[in-house]
């Protein structure tokens, strides 16, 4: 790319995006960070960017956020949302109508990476089972469904738009409030564990996940690929351990037995009822803990993108550890 050139960053005040929104100017490029009336700006309100107001619900707008931009990086979705129409409507058609603008406003676009998600391919179908981009999606959440939907809306734009998908594990990092939950139950001391099968997942750092998204922006090689976005592979408990590691606790493990998952959607639908938000543990969520496992391959990535996590994984949660206590959050 030329020197400089503009990127559009959406959910560029969500966790993911504020992250990678610092990465980009880091490299010199120019972001145009594209948010909601409403939208928070604790984490960028200082950055040297270009501010765009739309949301990608109504079309209004969103022509002009699009206009001029080099590359755009979609990171804006709901993760948490009350009914599956809901996801749809913002996840998958809110990405076409995002894509068909930059059309539209930008036909000189070189990149539209599209941060999917592992949801989107779905789960191991056993508990040593690591999925790669070659699997056909299975998605069984709402959420998941709706980035798959929303990929295939892309794949059939994809001889307009130079497209790269990038599917990312659960992702973890500062500023993250999904993992916080994890920390605060070793803080006091509670090491939670769901039945007895051994559940693993994979997992990425955001800082490493923004320098992926960054390789997936420039590489030649990225454009029309998807890519998972993983770094490590760990069971709950050895995630347990790494937290209580960087929070210097001791910890007493909880085994709770599976039976008590039927029960626990059935009290976050009702709490839900009260809340505008969807609660961490909704009845979604416990469908995705009921899985065997959630494993990804990170080997496209490390092939093609010369992608190589530099955090470990004890170094990634005592950096993440300490900027929650910094910051309050624990
Ligand atoms: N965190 C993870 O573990 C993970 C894993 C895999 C994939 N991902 C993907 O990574 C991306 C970022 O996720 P995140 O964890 O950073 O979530 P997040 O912190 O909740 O950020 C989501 C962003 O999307 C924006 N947004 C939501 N609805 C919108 C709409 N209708 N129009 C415009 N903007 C809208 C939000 O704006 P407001 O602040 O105004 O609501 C926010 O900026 C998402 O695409 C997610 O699917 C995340």
């Amino acid at each position: 790319m030329s020197s400089s050139p503009l990127v559009l960053v959406t959910g560029a005040n969500g966790f993911l995006g504020s992250h990678l929104t610092e990465l980009l100017l880091s490299k010199g490029y120019r972001v145009r960070c594209m948010v909601r009336r409403t939208s928070d700006l604790t984490h960028i309100r200082h950055l040297p960017v270009e501010w765009a107001f739309a949301d990608v619900l109504d079309g209004r707008g969103l022509y002009r956020v699009c206009e001029e931009v080099a590359a755009v990086c979609h990171c804006a979705a709901l993760t948490r949302a009350r009914d599956e129409e809901t996801f749809y409507r913002v996840n998958a058609e809110g990405t076409e109508r995002l894509a068909q603008a930059c059309l539209d406003a930008s036909p000189g676009l070189q990149r539209f990476l599209f941060v999917s998600s592992q949801a989107a391919a779905g789960p191991s179908r056993t508990p040593e089972d690591v999925k790669d981009e070659g699997d056909e999606p299975q998605p069984i959440t709402w959420y998941g469904k709706s980035k798959w939907a929303a990929e295939k809306i892309l794949r059939a734009m994809a001889d307009r738009l130079p497209l790269v998908i990038v599917r990312p594990s659960a992702v973890f990092g500062p500023r993250d409030r999904d993992f916080l939950a994890y920390f605060a139950w070793v803080q006091r001391g509670l090491n939670l564990q769901l039945g007895k099968q051994v559940r693993r997942l994979s997992l990425i750092y955001v800082r490493d996940l923004v320098r992926l998204l960054a390789l997936a922006l420039e590489s030649e090689a990225a454009l029309g690929q998807t890519y998972f976005g993983c770094a490590y592979e760990c069971s709950y408990a050895e995630f347990s351990a790494a937290v209580a590691h960087a929070l210097g606790k001791r910890t007493r493990c909880i085994r709770l037995p599976e039976w008590v998952l039927p029960l626990l959607a059935f009290e976050a639908r009702v709490q839900g009822w009260f809340t505008s938000r969807p609660p961490l543990l909704n009845p979604q969520r416990i469908l995705d803990l009921q899985q065997p496992s959630w494993l990804c391959s990170a080997e496209r990535a490390r092939q093609e993108l010369g992608f190589v996590p530099e955090y470990d994984l004890l170094t990634a949660v005592q950096e993440t550890a300490h900027w929650y206590r910094e910051n309050g959050w624990l």
